[in-house]
């Protein structure tokens, strides 16, 4: 597919790694549905990035774990565009938590956030798309299951599951991938010891760059024989 023209949403997109790729689709030529949530200030510099890199958008606020909220941001999307093109479903929320202290409240809070919103998310999108490219960011933790990061682990391996169950219903004419970042942007919470562990337990033993995100995005809206893929993009952290 070719990005210039077409139309993008991209999920928590107001800061961090969803604001790096809706930039960079902004500048390959592609109009950008700026999702945010309780960002709006930052949402607002997206937009206006959007724009000084030549192209246009709009902010679309939303609460994704509620699915009427869901369809009312899609009923604000069609007052602006006549349909879409390339989904990147990126919001999500990322909690510590064992087993031991993994409540009903965080369980719900990551599968709503992780797995259910951007399965409902793809869902209006797919029905706005005629050929269309649907990229989740997942992660590794949902193959390998982190026991401290408990319910986060077993969202993203739901993701994983919606991101292939997807592929094969969506077929053949729209194609559904997801990546598995490995260390990009720590919590802003983490301290040096927790951000120096995540980089140990790569092979490359540095954090990757939301630039490294942002090629995988493009490579698979760019190529068109892919679906049903997981790109770990984590410096070799899932073979360690
Ligand atoms: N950062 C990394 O190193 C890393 C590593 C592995 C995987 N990933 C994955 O890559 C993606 C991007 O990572 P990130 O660190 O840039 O993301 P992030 O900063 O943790 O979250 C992105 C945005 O998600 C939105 N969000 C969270 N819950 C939401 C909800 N219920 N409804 C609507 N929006 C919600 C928030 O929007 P508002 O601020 O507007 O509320 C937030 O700014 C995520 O899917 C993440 O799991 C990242």
């Amino acid at each position: 597919m070719k990005i210039k023209n077409k139309v993008a949403l991209v999920t928590g997109a107001a800061k961090r790694i969803g604001h790096s790729v809706a930039i960079e689709l902004a500048s390959r030529g592609a109009q950008v549905a700026v999702h945010y949530r309780s960002s709006k200030v930052d949402g607002e510099r997206t937009l206006a990035a959007i724009r000084e890199a030549g192209s246009d958008g709009v902010l679309l606020q939303a609460e994704l774990t509620s699915v009427s909220d869901i369809q009312r941001m899609f009923g604000e999307f069609d007052s602006h565009f006549g349909s879409l093109d390339i989904l990147v479903n990126n919001a999500s929320v990322f909690s510590a938590a064992d087993p031991d202290h993994t409540t009903e409240l965080i369980w719900n809070e990551q599968m709503d956030a992780n797995a259910r919103a951007p399965f409902f998310v793809a869902q209006q999108a797919a029905l706005r798309m005629k050929e269309g490219k649907i990229v989740n960011l997942a992660d590794v933790a949902g193959e390998v299951v982190w026991p401290s990061y408990f319910a986060y682990s077993v969202s993203k391996a739901a993701l994983i599951a919606v991101n292939r169950g997807l592929a094969k219903a969506l077929a053949p004419h729209i194609q559904v991938n997801a990546i598995a970042p490995g260390p990009i942007l720590f919590p802003e919470n983490y301290t040096e010891e927790q951000k120096q562990a995540a980089v140990d337990r790569t092979l490359l033993k540095r954090a990757g760059s939301p630039q490294d995100i942002v090629n995988a995005v493009m490579f698979l809206l760019e190529n068109d024989y892919i679906t049903g893929e997981l790109i770990h993009v984590d410096g070799g952290r899932h073979i360690v």
